[in-house]
């Protein structure tokens, strides 16, 4: 089943021609990457995709309730939470559980209605097993190192980050989030050799599709098993 259809796009940046009726589909659990030369629109592409932009003609649909992560190539994080809560919002649904959970059964004990509040409370705490919310810190300590980053980054400010750092901090909460479809701009960018391993091993065994954008031959090699093409402002698709 496609989870994305992008039918006749055209786009053009003041005089330059970008794409002309380009079509492009992409099926749920699609491994692809996108490629072309420098500045003929794979960023302006993936920001069609990511909805950041429109095009001058066209339609980009998505299947319904599909959750897309996008990694810009380019992006803008500033931030004064530190990585640990910029990371954890990822679980706040479950943090939010968590606390209901407590509070039950601390209402639970002062209560004359406690059976029915710790049935509740236990319910509560069936959701967060299954969703693994207890492993979440492992989780998240595997993700940072894995793209290299040491476990105290956790407790720095965002703001105090290096470029390079920011990128692998984005990529981490992209990754810990259960989307189904990622559209990664250059995530290797930053990234050497041993966390680039790490990359291609996370996405081999990923289940929703993804979309990857990069210029490092042997990344793709490792990870496309679509392959699409932008020539003559179209876009070409091999397998
Ligand atoms: N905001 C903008 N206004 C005008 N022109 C732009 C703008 N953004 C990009 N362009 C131009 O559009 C063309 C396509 O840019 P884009 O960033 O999509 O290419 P790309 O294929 O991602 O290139 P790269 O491989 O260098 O990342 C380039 O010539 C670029 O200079
Ligand atoms: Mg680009």
């Amino acid at each position: 089943m496609s989870v994305l259809e992008a039918k006749d796009i055209s786009f053009s940046y003041d005089h330059q021609r970008l794409f002309e009726d380009a079509n492009m589909r992409l099926f749920q659990d699609d491994h692809a990457v996108l490629v072309g030369p420098n500045g003929h629109g794979k960023t302006t592409f993936l920001k069609f995709l990511a909805k950041e932009l429109s095009p001058n003609k066209g339609n980009i649909s998505w299947l319904n309730h599909v959750k897309v992560g996008y990694l810009d190539q380019f992006l803008a994080l500033r931030d004064d939470q530190t990585v640990e809560i910029y990371l954890h919002d990822v679980f706040e649904h479950l943090f939010q559980l968590e606390s209901k959970m407590i509070g039950l059964y601390e209402e639970a004990s002062t209560s004359n209605q406690a059976m029915r509040l710790i049935r509740h409370a236990s319910d509560i705490q069936d959701i967060l097993e299954k969703e693994q919310f207890y492993q979440f810190k492992s989780k998240v300590d595997n993700m940072v190192q894995g793209l290299g980053l040491s476990l105290h980054v956790l407790k720095q400010p965002i703001a105090e980050l290096s470029g390079g750092m920011k990128v692998k901090v984005m990529l981490a909460k992209l990754l810990l989030q259960d989307v189904d479809v990622l559209l990664l701009d250059e995530p290797t960018n930053f990234l050497d050799k041993k966390h680039i391993e790490f990359l291609i091993q996370y996405l081999n065994q990923y289940k929703g599709a993804f979309l990857v954008i990069s210029h490092d031959a042997y990344f793709l090699s490792k990870i496309a098993k679509t392959v699409f093409a932008i020539e003559g402002k179209k876009i070409e698709k091999y397998k």
